[in-house]
């Protein structure tokens, strides 16, 4: 249960467990969060066992009901089988099963996998080998994890396409989603590749193809203990992971430069040669690292002069996209399991791209499926909304960005040092902005019976009013939207009625023009009526005319703005979801890694 409540960030549906007890499992679950399922053991505790699964799950085919939770058993209760993913040819299975005599209790896809794994168990006594022959026959993506009471002492795991990771311990192994499951346990972990079968017992791990061959994998160490995956006293672990954010964005700038000011980024396995070929970079990503995206867009082009687009994972391949050798594509992902940033570098791939991807978790398939890897160092991040993933992923852009302006020989040593330098200052303007949180949490009372907010900015900005909008619309179920300013005239100024609230991020002075136009656009919207929240530079009064609040924000270059401006904007987001009694951490209908496309 421990280990679920770890997980449970992942998807939060419904929960179950199952444990191997004499020649049957013993099992129990229900709909609704881990709460459900403590409640439910309580007054029915499940006998002492060595040799458990358990699950908690976002709903793909079933509603989250207590039938549809996993684990699935088959009808004499002697396998259970837990599952990630989705099993795609599951309705000819189910009908081959159905005609053969297979009951099914439940409208899952994962069922079928039970099922099946029965019946192989009717012709050998092996497990791993039956559960070999059980893979072989499924398309789809697929965690699936097995206990078998008559095989007592065993685990086995599958993966294809969806995460698996081994926890080494003394006299007793663990297998997870992610490291958080057993990192009570254990830091010492193994990486799984594709299509692999594991088979664990208190004492070995046997890693093997779907075909039985012995398989490689890579062995690790978590780099971070357990307090860093608790809330530590913080009732929510968005306000802890908000506030780790001076950190974050610190320990992914630490030690990137050598004594020379040249930068150095440990795993961007490219050479200087290939990156001086690239002539077009598209950035690939789903909800806030997309954002994260965009901010890069307008850094690596301000900066290298490479053309660079940005486009959601989900949308990429589907387009016949224009790529080959010379393209980089660059995959930001916190999770590095993000179904459709991973089949969109798939197919960038097949199509000979090169593929840099920008992620927070070590051994998740996307780094382990890209050329190149700059991993985020925000530790892990547990609240579904994320905040910390978002600052690390625009540092780690801008690094990038830098990187292939030294590459290119567009930027030398010290110009890259001291935009380093600014950036270290950075941490210190975030601390800033949380210190200053309660003015925005007074706000968020203030306005806690709006229905609507907009979000407006320019350049950088404009990233960030996207982004603001989408912590608004997921954590407090209210509508948002963050619009370009410029595009405001072109339709969405009808929207703007009398008391409306407006965030509006102001670029700063330096960039004298998009401030004139954005002060411009504050006018036209507080004429009419809209109660306006302007985000600007300490010592910017310009807009002071037209705001209904003001927030101020430390001054640090153009670019850079993205990192202080976010800040107020999360904080605003949490605090709403909090005033309207919702759960910040696990929003509803939402999971924190989609595992699924
Ligand atoms: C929103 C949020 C999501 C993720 C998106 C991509 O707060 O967290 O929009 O940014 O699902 O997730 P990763 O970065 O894990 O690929």
């Amino acid at each position: 249960m421990g280990g679920l409540r770890r997980l449970e960030y992942r998807g939060y549906d419904s929960t179950g467990v199952g444990l191997v007890d004499g020649d049957r499992i013993a099992w129990a679950k229900k709909a609704g969060k881990l709460a459900n399922l403590d409640a439910v053991l309580e007054g029915n505790a499940l006998p002492a066992s060595t040799t458990g699964i358990g699950h908690t799950r976002w709903a793909t085919h079933g509603a989250p009901t207590d039938a549809n939770a996993h684990p699935h058993l088959d009808a004499a209760d002697r396998v259970a089988v837990v599952h990630n993913g989705i099993i795609e040819n599951f309705m000819v299975l189910r009908a081959e099963l159905e005609a053969a005599g297979y009951e099914f209790l439940s409208e899952t896809d994962t069922e079928v996998v039970v099922h099946l794994l029965h019946r192989e168990l009717q012709q050998q006594d092996d497990l791993s080998e039956a559960v070999r022959a059980v893979c072989r026959r499924l398309e789809g993506a697929f965690t699936l994890v097995f206990a078998d009471a008559l095989n007592p002492g065993v685990v086995v795991g599958a993966r294809r396409n969806s995460p698996l990771v081994v926890g080494r311990g003394e006299g007793e192994n663990f297998l997870g989603s992610d490291v958080a499951a057993f990192i009570d346990y254990t830091a010492e972990a193994i990486e799984l590749g594709q299509d692999q079968v594991v088979t664990i017992t208190a004492d070995a791990i046997d890693v093997t193809d779907f075909h039985g061959n012995p398989a490689e994998t890579t062995a690790y160490t978590v780099d971070w203990d357990v307090t860093a995956a608790e809330k530590g006293g913080y009732e929510w672990f968005m306000t802890k992971e908000i506030e780790e954010q001076p950190k974050a964005v610190a320990d992914t700038l630490l030690g990137r430069l050598d004594q020379d000011g040249h930068l150095q980024l440990d795993e961007m396995r490219l050479t200087d040669d290939e990156l001086r070929e690239i002539d077009k970079i598209i950035v690939i990503a789903c909800g806030t690292a997309s954002y994260a995206g965009l901010v890069a867009k307008y850094a690596i082009e301000h900066w290298t002069r490479i053309p660079c687009e940005v486009e959601l994972a989900s949308e990429f391949r589907y387009r016949d996209p224009i790529i080959d050798r010379s393209t980089l594509v660059v995959a930001i992902s916190q999770s590095g399991e993000t179904m459709d940033t991973l089949m969109a570098i798939r197919y960038a791939r097949q199509q000979r791209a090169r593929v840099l991807s920008i992620c927070n978790t070590n051994g998740s398939t996307i780094p382990r499926e890209s050329d190149a890897v700059i991993y985020t160092h925000a530790g892990p991040e547990v609240a579904v909304a994320s905040t910390k993933g978002f600052l690390s992923q625009v540092v780690a852009c801008y690094l990038l960005g830098l990187y292939l302006a030294q590459a290119k020989g567009v930027k030398y040593g010290d110009e890259i040092s001291s935009i380093i330098d600014e950036l270290h200052q950075v941490p210190a303007g975030i601390q800033r902005m949380i210190d200053e949180g309660d003015q925005v949490r007074k706000l968020a009372a203030e306005l806690v019976d709006r229905r609507s907010f907009l979000f407006l900015g320019r350049h950088v900005g404009f990233p960030v009013a996207l982004e603001g909008a989408l912590k608004l619309k997921e954590l407090a179920y209210v509508h948002a939207e963050g619009f370009a300013a410029g595009e405001l005239k072109h339709g969405p100024i009808a929207l703007v009625e009398k008391g409306l609230p407006m965030f509006v991020v102001v670029p700063p002075r330096a960039r004298d023009q998009l401030q004139e136009k954005i002060l411009s656009n504050i006018q036209e919207v507080r004429a009419r009526g809209a109660y306006t929240i302007v985000l600007v530079e300490d010592g910017d009064d310009s807009v002071v005319p037209f705001a209904d609040v003001v927030i101020r924000l430390p001054k640090v270059p153009t670019l850079l703005q993205p990192l202080v401006a976010t800040v107020p904007l999360q904080i605003f987001a949490c605090e709403l979801a909090e005033l309207l009694g919702h759960d910040v951490d696990q929003p509803r209908n939402l999971a924190k890694s989609v595992t699924v496309e």
